[in-house]
């Protein structure tokens, strides 16, 4: 992708305060001195069979990348791509019923949208967010001495994989059906008002992938420490089975040259830490001392996981370290 996007023209606009050169989340163009606005697009096909839930997740999904910009998601317009021909308008009218209870619960308004035939459904939504040009948190702000928070499990890309086989049960498909179709808004929110260096989301380049391009842009390394990742346990017989989408197989060929492992990091430890999420959590860069206030601030939202797991290094830049 990064190929690609170096064919298009330079972004010479002053009030594009974040194009596309840095992989971050979302795009910001600021309107006055005190407002910026937040856009970004995002869609996928179905991840979970239900229709209302894929509805539910893809909208969080796509909010998220507003709320990993430190802005606050205002209006939503539908995505759709959808064989209206071969599947029935009622599983169109779910998804869309997830996506709009989701889209309320975030005090987001849909406004509008686009359709068009396509053999296989795809959903999503541009969002339009807003931001003080002051409080926007990039992916390339991290410093050397800043601890890494993570505030959802990995291992959803595994999961997927399995329900797409039929792997899974009924509880392990609720809980990653909760994991997705959480909104980062609160933890946003505590990042926000704490004040921190750096964000992003962890979606499909998994959470070395989105690591490593928070490193690379902010000139720095960071450390990961394995066993304080938080991981769905569901993943790890599935792991040892090698239930694993291509996709992170292909986050760990494209990472290869970036990332050191230490000894005692098995295969699957390295497999889930590269594993493609859908809706992931939020890697937040914050400073060592103003870090227990940011977990204090996750708690008292009620983000339920709020891990420490690594940290930023004062050595050559976009290298990742991961110990066990
Ligand atoms: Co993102
Ligand atoms: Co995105
Ligand atoms: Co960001």
């Amino acid at each position: 992708m990064a190929q690609v996007l170096g064919h298009l023209p330079p972004v010479t606009d002053p009030n594009v305060l974040v194009g596309f050169d840095t992989s971050d989340d979302a795009a910001i163009y600021r309107l006055s001195p005190d407002l910026a606005a937040v856009q970004t697009v995002d869609l996928f096909p179905p991840v979970v069979d239900d229709p209302y839930h894929y509805g539910a997740i893809a909208a969080a999904n796509s909010l998220s990348d507003v709320y990993a910009m430190g802005g606050r998601p205002v209006t939503a317009l539908n995505i759709i791509c959808y064989p209206g021909g071969s599947l029935s308008m009622e599983v169109l009218t779910q998804i869309l019923k997830g996506s709009s209870d989701k889209i309320a619960e975030a005090g987001v308004s849909l406004v509008g949208g686009h359709t068009l035939e396509d053999p296989e459904p795809k959903y999503g939504l541009c969002v339009l967010g807003v931001v003080h040009p002051d409080k926007i948190v990039t992916n390339s702000g991290s410093r050397p001495g800043d601890l890494l928070v993570l505030t959802k499990p990995l291992g959803i890309g595994i999961l997927t994989t399995a329900l797409k086989a039929d792997l899974l049960g009924e509880d392990a498909i609720a809980r990653i059906v909760e994991v997705m179709e959480r909104l980062n808004r609160e933890a946003a929110e505590a990042m926000v008002e704490v004040g921190v260096n750096a964000c992003t989301d962890i979606t499909g380049f998994g959470l070395l992938g989105h690591l490593y391009e928070m490193a690379h842009g902010s000139g720095v390394c960071a450390r990961v420490y394995a066993s304080r990742v938080p991981v769905l346990h569901e993943v790890w017989p599935l792991v040892e089975e090698r239930i694993v989408p291509s996709g992170t197989y292909a986050n760990m060929e494209y990472l290869k040259d970036n990332i050191r492992w230490g000894e005692g990091v098995s295969k699957e430890t390295q497999i889930v830490l590269c594993d493609a999420q859908t809706s992931g959590g939020l890697l937040i860069s914050v400073s060592r001392e103003k870090c227990d206030a940011l977990l204090q601030a996750l708690e008292s939202r009620g983000v339920p996981e709020r891990a420490v797991i690594g940290e930023i290094l004062d050595q050559p830049s976009g290298v990742i370290l991961v110990g066990s």
